[in-house]
């Protein structure tokens, strides 16, 4: 069975595989094999390889030392991993209690094992946890190379959109001037202050905001974040027609404050609009909304329309990175 992959120079190999590893990258559960001068590092996430590495799929044998959950269990399990705080979705309380021991049994680093036991609600978009190992919820989770506080118990957070995270963190330049309008523990703020931004970030959960502005210290940008607990309708009088960029990340309601965005953009400014629609139309109505509430101040010109990933059936988590121009 081939795995994902990267291929370096032998000289490089420790370097790249520390890098790989601040990313949270490296898939363990495989050997590193060396060929020809080259080194193969497995992967656990390909779409989160920086682009300047040579990712690969190449046979690599399994770790004989690494005992995984799967070589303990009579089904393939599925897994998430915020550091050592472990997601599972398990309906039936046996699976679970047997996933929960296997990872406990097995060499991947578990302090806490996590079942989903509500789906996200209510206007903080939190879930309830069944805490099947440890005692805490509080997770520290990296992802290109940046670092996150957080308890799941307390705000959102989901590691499966890191790679969308990176997609729009990589257009933010030096110098500019982005509100992240929900803003969560700062998994957008955070990487935009990295590339120089100067953010405001904001969100109704105050224990959200207090881990923002947390991770921001622990980021080593405090100087460029400002964290701010409030309800965006009422925050974005402050900061009117200063923003080059605007993350609105609360799909299913984003649409509800498009008139904050539009009092928030400057002269000209990039918005990336999440939402949930069905697949027969799944970025008409974001599209619509955004002209509705900014035109014709604004010319309004769609450069990106991107599904993000698979919601439910026949539904998508879509993005429309929009320019506007007044
Ligand atoms: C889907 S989460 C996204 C968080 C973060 N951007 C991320 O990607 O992890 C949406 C966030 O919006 C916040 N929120 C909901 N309504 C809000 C409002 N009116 N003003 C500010 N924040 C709000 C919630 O508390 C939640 O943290």
């Amino acid at each position: 069975m081939t795995v994902p992959c990267v291929g370096v120079a032998r000289e490089s190999g420790e370097q790249s595989r520390q890098e790989l590893a601040g990313l949270g990258l490296v898939d363990d559960e495989y050997e590193i094999v060396h060929e020809d001068g080259t080194l193969y590092i497995p992967v656990t996430d390909p779409e989160g390889v920086p682009e300047e590495y040579d990712l690969q799929s190449k046979s690599l044998p399994r770790r004989e030392t690494q005992t995984t959950p799967a070589d303990l269990l009579d089904f393939t399990p599925s897994y998430e991993r915020l550091g050592e705080v472990i997601i599972i979705d398990e309906d039936d309380p046996d699976r679970a209690r047997a996933l929960a021991d296997a990872l406990v049994e097995s060499d991947i680093p578990t302090k806490t094992v996590l079942n989903r036991a509500s789906k996200i609600q209510g206007v903080e978009r939190v879930r309830d946890w069944e805490i099947l190992v440890g005692e805490e919820t509080e997770a520290i989770h990296r992802e290109y190379g940046c670092e996150f506080a957080l308890d799941l118990a307390a705000v959102y957070f989901s590691p499966r959109l890191a790679t969308e995270r990176h997609r729009v963190a990589e257009q933010v330049s030096e110098g500019e001037q982005a509100v992240d309008m929900f803003a969560g523990v700062g998994p957008f703020a955070i990487p935009f202050a990295k590339r120089g931004a100067t953010v405001v970030g904001v969100d109704i959960n105050e224990t959200a905001i207090e881990y923002l502005q947390k991770n921001a210290e622990r980021n080593g940008v405090a100087d460029r974040v400002t964290a701010i607990h409030g309800d965006i309708s009422d925050v974005a009088g402050e900061y009117e027609n200063w923003a080059d960029r605007l993350v609105m990340n609360l799909p299913h309601s984003a649409d509800e404050f498009l008139d904050s965005a539009v009092r928030l953009a400057g002269e000209e400014c990039v918005l990336h609009f999440y939402d949930i629609q069905h697949e027969d139309d799944l970025f008409g109505p974001g599209e619509r909304a955004i002209r509705e509430a900014a035109e014709p101040d604004y010319r309004v010109t769609v450069e990106n329309r991107h599904t993000v990933r698979s919601y439910a059936p026949h539904e998508y988590n879509v993005v429309l990175d929009v320019r506007l121009k007044r």
